[in-house]
């Protein structure tokens, strides 16, 4: 491989194999295109691998992620010009006001691009990978247990109100805050439609505009690993306003703690987040989700406060 760095040619390896062995191909051409940003030197690199290989299981697992890409072509490139711009990046960020500062400009500019990538590369820019991705998340919410058309929700970090569109039909209210306005505006217009559900702005610092004891059900997709990044205190106050905003028996599910891929650190900190906040583990860090890679942290509030 001549136009593939040694370094970028054995992650790319890795990415494969890792997919021939239990993949989807949409996560796997999201990692490739993070290894490696251009789309035809990516699928090259498929090509030759699928060459090299005797296997023909491994060679129909890899044709079938080259079609994928083929035919999401338009999507692979925005996602390759998008992590090339290097507007992204995964670096802890000095303050809180720098972090909030990074991410607002950081998901302004991304759903410029293109929504369904902005809040999801394994969409590929599809509405319809992003589709699945999304109605894998509700039924396991569903199975969880923690909807209901007796119960009110919040998301941190709502993006462009893909899940409020979702959980509208089976919960009592849906409300979603982002602290990115180009978010909350491709939110509301998503949503417009929909009489249960409330998307607002937020200053990304906590829950001030929710009254105590008012939500059943507060949930992140993807956004924790940006609040991780921009320092501890801000994940510590979420934790402290989520227990405040819950309901006695609410839940609180975090969908991917962090991207530092430490998965034990992140059950750790999650363990004792939740001993310090109130809040009992119901799930610590599985993958519960074929069409999408992200770990599932659910905690619960007691039912009775422990002062009662
Ligand atoms: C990767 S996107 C995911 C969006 C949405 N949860 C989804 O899965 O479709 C992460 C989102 O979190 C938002 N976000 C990041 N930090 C935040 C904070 N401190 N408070 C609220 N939203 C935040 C970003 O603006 C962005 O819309």
């Amino acid at each position: 491989m001549t136009t593939m760095t040694r370094a970028q040619w054995a992650d790319v390896r890795r990415i494969l194999s890792a997919y021939v062995r239990r993949g989807d191909p949409a996560i796997a051409a999201r990692d490739v295109l993070l290894a490696c940003p251009d789309v035809a030197i990516a699928q090259a690199a498929i090509g030759e691998a699928r060459e090299r290989s005797r296997s023909a299981t491994t060679r129909a697992a890899l044709g079938r992620l080259s079609r994928l890409m083929r035919a999401h072509a338009a999507g692979c490139e925005r996602i390759a010009r998008m992590l090339r711009a290097e507007v992204d990046h995964d670096r802890p960020l000095p303050s809180v006001d720098e972090g909030i500062a990074f991410c607002r400009k950081l998901f302004d500019w991304s759903v410029r691009q293109n929504p369904e990538s902005s809040v999801a590369l394994c969409s590929l820019g599809s509405p319809r990978l992003l589709a699945r991705v999304t109605h894998e998340i509700v039924a396991a919410f569903a199975q969880w247990g923690v909807l209901g058309r007796d119960r009110d929700t919040l998301e941190i970090g709502c993006g462009i109100g893909r899940m409020q569109v979702a959980l509208s039909g089976r919960v009592r209210s849906a409300h979603g805050i982002d602290l990115s306005a180009g978010m909350v505006r491709a939110a509301r217009k998503r949503c417009a439609h929909l009489g249960n559900v409330h998307i607002q702005t937020t200053s990304g610092r906590d829950l001030a505009r929710y009254a105590d004891r008012s939500l059943d059900l507060v949930y992140a997709v993807d956004s924790f690993p940006y609040l991780v990044q921009s320092g501890m205190a801000l994940v510590e106050t979420h934790l402290r306003e989520a227990a405040r905003v819950l309901r006695p028996g609410g839940d609180l599910v975090i969908l991917n703690f962090s991207y530092r891929s430490d998965a034990a650190k992140d059950r750790r900190i999650v363990r004792a987040l939740a001993k310090r906040h109130g809040f009992a583990v119901v799930r610590c860090g599985d993958k519960p989700f074929a069409h999408w890679d992200g770990e599932a942290f659910h905690l619960r509030k007691a039912a009775r406060p422990l002062n009662d």
